[in-house]
């Protein structure tokens, strides 16, 4: 069947109207744009435990663990910005997310229980996430501040803290020395 387009409607004028009562494109966008971090942020604390586990490393497994109790509080900070906002705390599948938890999973199957290579894997795999939501909160405090939220912005800057700290954590934990003790370990067998 022919698709028939639908009848061109004033945009301008609609616009206009939405950003007067505070429902602006770009509000609906920041909006979206919350409910997606949200879901990844609650992905991330079905992820962790299970880096956790397959980590050998102790001050790997700390960091993991501590960031996995940054993530709550995380998902709480979230919670506060939809109340700022009026909005309830509402998920929406966030396909990035649900990607780079899967490369984990794939980081963890592809290396030796046990080895360094492992670890390391799992720290690209960490640092990956916290890139992708430095990115995203990155963002998100400058989009608040654009609309004058600055109790929204506020809020998010402190998890947006918390992520970069949590990446220079994890490149320091590769560099002493997890990199080095991988780089000296034996070949593995491939697989016939
Ligand atoms: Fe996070």
């Amino acid at each position: 069947m022919a698709k028939t387009k639908s009848p061109a409607r004033n945009k301008k004028a609609a616009v206009s109207a939405g950003a007067a009562k505070g429902n602006s494109q770009l509000e609906k966008y920041f909006h979206d744009a919350l409910k997606d971090i949200y879901w990844a942020e609650k992905a991330l604390t079905k992820a962790l435990p299970k880096l956790k586990r397959a980590s050998t490393t102790d001050q790997l497994q700390t960091a993991i663990d501590t960031h996995l109790e940054q993530t709550r509080e995380q998902i709480t900070r979230l919670e506060e910005v939809f109340q700022l906002l009026g909005k309830k705390a509402q998920g929406k599948k966030c396909e990035a997310m649900e990607g780079l938890v899967k490369e984990g999973e794939e980081a963890v199957e592809s290396t030796e229980k046990g080895s360094m290579t492992r670890d390391v894997a799992i720290i690209v795999a960490c640092q990956k996430v916290e890139h992708y939501e430095i990115a995203t909160y990155g963002s998100l405090v400058q989009l608040a501040r654009t609309m004058g939220n600055a109790d929204v912005a506020n809020v998010l800057e402190t998890t947006l803290e918390e992520e970069k700290e949590t990446d220079l954590l994890l490149t320091s934990i590769a560099e002493n020395n997890i990199n080095w003790e991988a780089e000296q370990e034996e070949e593995v067998e491939e697989e016939a």
